[in-house]
């Protein structure tokens, strides 16, 4: 498969090696010194391209990524606000566009494991919820997407909540995201429940960004060929 690289982070390099090392070639390297080679013949030629740059731009990249017609796969998190606006623009315009707030495998099954444990729960209202994720200090979004995807796991399935706020509750029917920022910690979730009597704790603790860049190569090779908005729940069958 022929790759393009939007973003040559932390991410983009980890990428770049396990797509290598599976075979493919990467035809174009766009950062933030040569944006405009989105228009390049390379970057056209490419089958999709991968994303994972920072929040403030990357909307603007993928709507120049759309323009060129490449498939897009991106991780990047924290621009939210701005979902109802791209998923019009793949629907009306068939694009191709594969997002997900955490490309692990270990994630995706805590995902699973969130959404059951929370329906258990909703039977149990006198257990206190609470969220906790830890990410190195050079995360620009909090709460991570990723909390933020086991915040709404929790929304849908537990009635007494309805929505999600940062770091303080106000009343009962919010869930607070507490974020820390510390270290080179590459991603923590933990998520409690508190009674008078006891504490069930689940935790995912990432040990690097290899499983999250696999995901996304593995992402990459599932989108070649496919048509409108995909995620994780497309990809894997659990
Ligand atoms: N979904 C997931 O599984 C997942 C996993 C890990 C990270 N993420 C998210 O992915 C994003 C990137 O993470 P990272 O750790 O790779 O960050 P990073 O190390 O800061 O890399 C971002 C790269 O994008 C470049 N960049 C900035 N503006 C750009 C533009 N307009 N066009 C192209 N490239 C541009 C940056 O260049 P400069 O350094 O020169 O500014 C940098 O090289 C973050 O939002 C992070 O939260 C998601």
């Amino acid at each position: 498969m022929r790759i393009a690289l939007i973003g040559y982070g932390k991410m983009g390099k980890e990428i770049e090696q396990i797509a290598l090392s599976r075979g493919h070639k990467i035809v174009s390297i766009i950062d933030i010194n040569n944006i405009d080679d989105i228009d390049s013949e390379e970057f056209r030629s490419a089958d999709v391209a991968i994303e994972f740059t920072s929040p403030a731009v990357a909307v603007d990249n993928y709507k120049r990524c759309f323009k060129s017609g490449v498939a897009l796969v991106s991780g990047t998190t924290g621009w939210n606000s701005q979902w109802d606006e791209i998923k019009t623009i793949v629907e009306k315009e068939g694009k191709t566009f594969f997002w997900a707030s955490n490309f692990s495998l270990g994630v995706n099954i805590f995902f699973a494991l969130n959404r059951y444990l929370a329906r258990i729960m909703n039977h149990f209202p006198e257990y206190n919820i609470s969220m906790t994720e830890v990410h190195h200090t050079q995360k620009l979004d909090a709460p991570s997407g990723t909390a933020i995807t086991l915040a709404e796991g929790i929304l849908e399935n537990v009635e007494h909540k309805d929505k999600w706020v940062k770091e303080v509750e106000e009343s009962a029917n919010e869930l607070a995201i507490h974020s820390i920022r510390e270290g080179a910690v590459p991603g923590i979730h933990i998520i409690n429940y508190e009674s008078e009597a006891d504490t069930i704790t689940i935790k995912h603790d990432a040990k690097n960004r290899r499983g999250l860049a696999m995901g996304a190569v593995l992402a990459a090779e599932f989108t070649c060929g496919k048509k409108g908005l995909l995620g994780m729940k497309d990809m894997l069958t659990f």
